[in-house]
């Protein structure tokens, strides 16, 4: 039995992984501090024989050597997340960010060296990209942030260097990882108290509440349906020639932010309205925003043969029968 290690396994994308893990067969050690996630996330499989699951800090270095002595695979999600959050404390994003990357990676090198190739999985972020004005992003595009005055790029630049150490690893050790860069990734369970978009929208348009819409929402992103994004992890981590490289993961079809909110309202038959917010009222005087984000998929359709199975409509509509469905079920 493979046993893997899920940093963040009580968060949003890490909780689904560690089920998917776990219907796959594999043994799951989580580990996770709850500061945005959850253990009640993994409500669904707990008890399963197969998994334990730690509370703790992920940066603390003799936790990363217990957790990391016998496993076979790493997928390191523990991180600070979410542009809110990011803004609201640009130093804790920074220390969650890049410290623990670089003690798993350095309990990794030293199995490595006792000849146990454990295989890391990195979250990163469509962030990195910066404010790169290109109107698709591939992965091989520079990395273009904006002041160090303006704390969100915080965010980008330290996922970009847990990047530059995970490539550094492989570089210099052989260490076989592989880099997720994941764009706008949506589903049940994704909390909207940290700034996400589309969990925002369903809950104020299922609650007949104005969507706020930052600035004059016409900033573009794309939006992936958590499963889709799961299966193209598992697949790329089962693919020795994804090992090393850096992939964008998620959807490549495009939406401004304003026809996104009219698309949930649409949905929902909800007699919401759009009120606009400016960036200043909504983060800091500071606040700068990527206007449009669009993944280049050609790498990673070249490496798996991945297709995303939901479109947006499709996503919408999921997102709104879960959280009726949550509104509306009995206290656990
Ligand atoms: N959701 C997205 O759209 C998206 C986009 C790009 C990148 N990502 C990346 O995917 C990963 C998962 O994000 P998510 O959306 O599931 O967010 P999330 O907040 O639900 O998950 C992060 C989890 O990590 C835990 N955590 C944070 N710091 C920790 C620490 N030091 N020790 C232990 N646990 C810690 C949190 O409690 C939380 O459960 C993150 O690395 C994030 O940067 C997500």
């Amino acid at each position: 039995m493979t046993h893997v290690l899920v940093t963040g396994g009580a968060g949003f994308i890490g909780s689904h992984l560690t089920e998917a893990l776990l219907a796959r067969g594999e043994a799951v050690t989580v580990v996770d501090d709850q500061s945005t996630g959850d253990f009640r996330n993994l409500a669904a499989v707990d008890g399963h024989p197969h998994l334990t699951c730690i509370e703790g800090d992920i940066g603390n270095r003799s936790l990363v050597e217990q957790v990391t002595a016998r496993v076979d695979q790493v997928y390191h999600l523990a991180a600070a997340v979410g542009v809110a959050l990011i803004a609201r404390q640009p130093k804790e994003t920074i220390q969650r960010n890049i410290h623990p990357t670089e003690m798993l990676l350095d309990a990794l090198v030293a199995r490595w060296r006792q000849g146990d190739p454990v295989r890391f999985f990195l979250a990163s972020t469509s962030e990195v990209y910066g404010k790169n004005p290109k109107p698709r992003f591939s992965e091989e595009d520079d990395l273009v942030f904006g002041a160090t005055t303006c704390a969100r790029w915080s965010y980008g630049a330290s996922k970009a260097i847990d990047e530059f150490l995970a490539l550094a690893c492989h570089r210099e050790y052989g260490l076989p990882v592989v880099i997720g860069r994941f764009f706008n990734v949506v589903g049940p369970r994704q909390s909207g108290a940290y700034g996400m978009v589309l969990p925002r929208f369903v809950n104020a348009a299922l609650a007949n509440q104005p969507l706020i819409v930052h600035d004059d929402g016409s900033q573009v992103r794309c939006f992936a349906h958590v499963a889709d994004v799961l299966v193209a992890v598992l697949q790329l981590m089962e693919t020795p020639r994804a090992i090393g490289r850096v992939f964008n993961i998620g959807s490549d079809q495009p939406i401004a932010i304003g026809e996104l909110a009219r698309q949930v309202i649409a949905a929902s038959g909800s007699t919401s309205t759009i009120q606009l917010l400016s960036y200043a009222e909504a983060y800091d005087r500071d606040f700068e925003d990527v206007r449009r984000r669009v993944p280049d998929l050609s790498r990673l359709q070249a490496t798996i043969p991945h297709r995303n199975h939901y479109d947006l409509q499709a996503i919408i509509h999921k997102l709104l029968d879960h959280a009726r469905h949550s509104h509306t079920a009995p206290p656990p």
